[in-house]
């Protein structure tokens, strides 16, 4: 059976048993545009983004869905999501100058991060960022400076930690006490946090944000971590905090192999809303702004990496590594997070599996696998790959390991493609270098 769980909403298989994307076949997309490619179906993306505007907006009016750049993000993706209304988090001058290249409204962009610089913290100020979330006290002594030297008051939130442990990897856990991030509420820091920023006169404390980790399959973290969180702004209300903003950050979860069944967006928006609502009830909090913070859940299920097969070493009674030409450079999350993903070859989409081989990349690292003892039919030079739900996180961290170019993105929507990166080329690796 064809996983189509972990394909874009567009996925088909055409009558010569080739996968298509969008009205594109993807074998086509692999001659025009060469391989290794990354293939968004622009379908995928703003159903997802309407998706999460519609599940939160229904239960709860006064909800901004921001899309966390970090999954991935470049000038044509950020008009895509203005058009789609949403907002940017943004954790870098460089996600923020994109925003700034494409006009982003700025007050829709929240600026998060434990450790910005002074640079760029100046750059959200001048530039009338909407929010930034104060991550440490450096920070909020920093900010507090440069806002003041700007002449203007910085709408902030913080960010606290509120022990919870969502239960997914160690590396990408970050609500827990033991985390780089934000100010535990166990440890008094978050207290202390919210006292300073009231205090700040050049800073204007509008609420409270947290993030868990990425990506979480269960509801109940975000349940148990949201009363803990309303429970601290109660507390901190004689301190002068108003909770006009709150937000439970994002990390909600897309299947990457077709026996997962991550939770829908309305069942994360039922967890949150229900928890945020009672719990304000209960505690006297009037209703807040929610945001919330959707990465991985927007643009993972739109993408497909797409690879032709090159060199394939049969090692008998051992193992088939079948190698391709991108790999950790475009894809580190197999290497990084055990990430486990489905592969489909695109030119043979309708075939049975039948035998087990082991997907290589091609950069100098035996480590360098995106996919160990999968079933696929067989296999040979020259056919291409598919490797779904790789739209998150992939492009995002990719890296010139080895000086391989990092590869092109194409949109496709109604069997148009549209090239919103192109392929680097050997001068653009060189252009910062100097002899
Ligand atoms: N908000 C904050 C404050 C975050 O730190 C993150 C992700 C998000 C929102 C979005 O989470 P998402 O909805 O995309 O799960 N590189 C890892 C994921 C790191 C996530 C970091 N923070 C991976 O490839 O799985």
């Amino acid at each position: 059976m064809f996983p189509y769980n972990v394909f874009p909403d567009t996925a088909a298989i055409n009558d010569n048993g080739a996968l298509e994307i969008g009205g594109c076949n993807l074998m086509d997309l692999a001659d025009e545009y060469g391989t290794s490619l990354y293939v968004l179906d622009e379908e995928t993306l703003r159903n997802r983004c309407r998706a999460f505007v519609r599940a939160f907006q229904s239960r709860y009016g006064d909800t901004q869905v921001v899309y966390a750049s970090k999954a991935y993000i470049n000038p044509a993706l950020a008009r895509l999501f203005e058009e789609e209304g949403l907002g940017l988090d943004v954790v870098s001058g460089g996600e923020l100058a994109i925003a700034q290249s494409v006009d982003f409204p700025l007050e829709r962009v929240y600026f998060h991060g434990n450790n910005k610089s002074p640079e760029e913290l100046a750059q959200a100020v001048e530039g009338n960022i909407g929010r930034i979330v104060i991550d440490s006290f450096h920070e909020l002594e920093t900010l507090d400076r440069i806002a003041g030297d700007a002449g203007k008051v910085q709408d902030v939130l913080i960010r606290v930690s509120p022990g919870v442990d969502p239960h997914t990897h160690v590396h990408t856990t970050t609500g827990i006490l033991d985390s780089k991030f934000g100010f535990a509420i166990q440890t008094g820091h978050a207290a202390e946090a919210v006292r300073r920023a009231v205090a700040a006169r050049n800073l204007n404390l509008l609420g409270l944000h947290f993030h868990l980790g990425s990506p979480i399959f269960e509801l109940e973290p975000y349940a148990v971590a949201t009363e803990v969180v309303l429970r601290f702004a109660a507390d901190l209300r004689e301190e002068g905090l108003e909770m006009r903003e709150f937000s439970p950050g994002g990390g909600f979860a897309i299947a990457y192999t077709r026996d997962q069944e991550p939770p829908a967006v309305g069942d994360y928006a039922n967890t949150i809303v229900s928890a945020l609502t009672s719990n304000c009830d209960s505690l006297g909090l009037p209703a807040p702004r929610l945001i919330i913070e959707p990465g991985r859940s927007i643009i993972g299920p739109a993408g497909v990496a797409v690879y032709r097969i090159g060199a394939i070493k049969d090692i008998p009674g051992v193992r088939k590594y079948v190698s391709v030409d991108g790999g950790m450079g475009d894809n580190i999350r197999p290497a990084l997070y055990q990430a486990v993903y489905e592969v489909v070859v695109a030119n043979k989409a309708g075939q049975d599996p039948s035998e087990t081989v082991t997907i290589a990349g091609k950069y100098c690292e035996s480590g360098d696998l995106l996919a160990s003892d999968i079933t696929l039919p067989v296999v040979e030079p020259g056919d291409v790959l598919a490797i779904p739900a790789a739209g998150a996180y992939c492009p995002s961290m990719a890296s010139n390991y080895n000086l391989n170019p990092r590869p092109p993105i194409v949109l496709v929507q109604d069997g148009r493609s549209r090239l919103i990166r192109r392929r680097e080329s050997y001068q653009d690796m060189m252009i910062a270098d100097i002899v």
